[in-house]
């Protein structure tokens, strides 16, 4: 409780008290109980709730958290000033412009909303320039010592220029996963393991190479009996002239979580599953090149792994200055609209170049883009 007596605390809201609430936002609150006071939860579920409560209030410095199963309610009677959401994805886009337009800043999880028209419509939601609020997405890869350290050595050139890259999601889900009614279905979750899974590895990739200018794409349902997708894979040309692979696939039982770039002087690789540390990331120098600079590269003095909390400190530090928080608009922007591109480029089986997907384009509003092999047959089937 060092910085800040409560008065000043940022009054915390979380929406949604099961898995990912618990077991990530929790935590990430708890380690910045200096600057954040959690005042309120919301779920729809009163034993979810009630089990939140529990756990939250058994940590040292968090004091009675009220709840609530209506989220119009909370914003009323608990006025938050941030609110972290974790309900299911097509949950996002309402819920985060109710919490927006009451005033409060908004830290929503992936995907942030379903389509580029609902990003459009969260950001028209958002504050002025320089106050806010401000809505961001949980992309907790791009966070940490390791990509700091490789952003930094990628950006100023000190590995030459990047030229080959390989991006890839191979994870494992089975039938149970696909049990829960929201997933693997296009209005409720967005898409399958390109919208799902991958988009942490995608959109770390982005982060490292910048922007994209061309997709092409193939998908398949290869195994599971859902709407979207259970793999895509596409080939990706930057803007800087890097020439990339994707793979995102919950097929894979050797499950990993791989980003590998080959630059003219060495090539950095980072391999983890759900999060990583210093020691995940790799420099290999061509030959030739001086042991002092490979020493450099391999030397990181911080180590902050990934994760919510180490995200959610940008998020804090924003709120403070009034200024645009990372993983927000056009950056957040960036990898929705390279994700619709993607499902275009894989259903009409033509390249997509970046800014081809404008509002009257099908798949501005709907990531299946209303293909007849991918969209669900009826309207019925889309509620
Ligand atoms: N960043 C990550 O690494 C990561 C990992 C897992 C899940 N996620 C994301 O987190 C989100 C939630 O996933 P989860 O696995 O925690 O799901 P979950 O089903 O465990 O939790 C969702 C909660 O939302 C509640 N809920 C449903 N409708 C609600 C409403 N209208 N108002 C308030 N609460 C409501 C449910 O009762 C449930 O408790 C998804 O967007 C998912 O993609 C992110």
């Amino acid at each position: 409780m060092a910085d800040h007596p409560a008065s000043t605390r940022i009054r915390t809201a979380v929406v949604g008290t099961g898995g990912i609430v618990t077991g990530a936002h929790l935590p990430a609150i708890a380690a910045h109980l200096d600057e954040l006071e959690l005042v309120a939860a919301v779920d729809i579920d009163q034993d979810r709730l009630d089990a939140f409560h529990t756990t939250a209030t058994a940590i040292d410095g968090i004091g009675p958290v009220t709840g609530h199963t209506d989220l119009a309610t909370m914003l009323e009677t608990e006025r938050p000033q941030l609110v972290l959401l974790g309900t299911p994805p097509s949950l996002h886009h309402q819920q985060a412009r109710a919490a927006l337009t009451a005033g409060a800043w908004v830290w929503a999880e992936k995907p942030l909303c379903l389509t580029l028209a609902e990003f459009d419509d969260i950001t028209a939601a958002e504050g002025p320039a320089g106050t806010g609020p401000y809505a961001a997405v949980v992309a907790q890869h791009r966070y940490g010592s390791g990509t700091t350290h490789a952003r930094r050595l990628l950006t100023t050139g000190e590995l030459g220029t990047p030229r080959v890259a390989h991006c890839q999601t191979t994870w494992y889900r089975n039938t149970d996963y696909y049990a829960v009614d929201w997933r693997g279905r296009w209005a409720t979750e967005g898409g399958g393991p390109t919208m799902g899974h991958g988009i942490h590895q995608t959109d770390l990739l982005l982060h490292l190479l910048g922007d994209w200018t061309e997709i092409r794409a193939l998908a398949g349902r290869l195994v599971h009996d859902i709407e979207s997708e259970d793999v895509s894979t596409a080939l990706v040309r930057f803007a800087g002239g890097t020439i990339a692979t994707v793979v995102n696939s919950v097929l894979s039982p050797h499950e990993v979580s791989r980003i590998r770039i080959d630059c003219d002087d060495a090539t950095v690789e980072l391999t983890h599953l759900y999060g990583h540390t210093n020691n995940d990331w790799t420099y290999t120098p061509r030959p030739g090149i001086d042991d002092t600079r490979v020493t450099n590269w391999r030397t990181n003095p911080d180590d902050t792994p990934s994760s919510h909390a180490a995200q959610l400190a940008g998020i804090i530090h924003a709120y403070r200055t009034g200024t645009r928080p990372p993983g927000s608009g056009p950056d957040a922007r960036r990898t929705i609209e390279f994700n619709a591109a993607l499902y275009k480029a894989a259903f009409t089986g033509r390249p997509v170049h970046a800014g081809d997907i404008t509002p009257d384009d099908p798949y501005y509003t709907a990531m299946h883009g209303n293909h007849p092999d991918w969209a669900p047959a009826t309207t019925e089937e889309q509620q």
